[in-house]
């Protein structure tokens, strides 16, 4: 299999890349095991990355089921250098407006019983990662300076609270999270950032706000809500990605 030095990572609402060009599909088995669905090689505005869908190309993984580490690997063993990920969240501080995309700078994870390393005792070393800065920063940069170029409003910083799910917070979680310092919350940020960290691949997020967290307004959060800014929301994501991918 050929090297492929970027991978984007879709999430929520960017199951499929409808803008890249399909040059193959490879399904690997890993150490860990079967990963979430084919790896798609293929060209985005002239440039080679591989695209995975981090729910599978149908969505049927919920976050706490994805094989985190069979994700990693099978792109760290296609040559993967640098990871963007997709990622759909909801907006605990002010300026996390639904429809903002955020590119976090700092993460919290409060996910459990994930398999979230690959250094688990023999045949591996025992290893413990720098993970003072979890997102790469030229990566961050990279993202940025697409978004400038297109006149596109980000939030250049926020910190990603990652919880377990499938279901959504309380308003009390969210509150601790908010004195915590988290400015968005996710399901799917955490083992993904400290795997690639242990296999030395700089990895950035790109966050699609899609709601308010629990408590910020009086509003129930509904899917059918949510799946409103998903549709508007991941176009911009896309339009990022597509003029990023030419400045990593
Ligand atoms: N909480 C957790 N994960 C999410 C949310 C949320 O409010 N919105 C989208 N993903």
């Amino acid at each position: 299999m050929p090297t492929t030095p970027l991978a984007i990572i879709g999430g929520t609402g960017l199951d499929q890349f409808p803008d890249i060009e399909i040059a193959a599909r490879s399904t690997v088995e890993t150490p860990y095991g079967a990963i979430a669905a084919p790896l798609i090689h293929a060209r985005l505005n002239g440039h080679e990355l591989i695209f995975l869908a981090r729910h599978g190309e149908n969505h049927h993984l919920p976050p706490h089921r994805i094989n985190y580490r069979a994700n990693l690997w099978a792109l760290h063993a296609a040559g993967v250098r640098h990871i963007i990920a997709v990622t759909a969240v909801g907006g605990i501080t002010p300026a996390m407006v639904p429809g903002v995309i955020a590119l976090p700078d700092q993460i919290i994870d409060y996910t459990v019983d994930r398999a979230h390393t690959f250094f688990d005792g023999p045949p591996n070393s025992v290893e413990h990662i720098d993970f003072t800065w979890p997102y790469d920063a030229k990566l961050r940069h990279s993202l940025l300076h697409a978004a400038e170029s297109l006149g596109l409003a980000v939030q250049p910083k926020a910190t990603y609270g990652a919880t377990q799910g499938p279901r959504l917070e309380t308003a009390a979680e969210i509150r601790r999270m908010e004195r915590d310092g988290c400015d968005i919350v996710g399901m799917t940020g955490m083992p993904e950032a400290a795997l690639a960290r242990e296999l030395a691949i700089a990895y950035a997020g790109c966050s699609l706000v899609v709601n308010w967290a629990a408590g910020k307004t009086e509003a129930v959060i509904t899917m059918d809500d949510i799946r409103q800014q998903l549709d508007s929301g991941m176009a911009k994501v896309r339009r990022l990605l597509t003029t990023a991918v030419g400045l990593v």
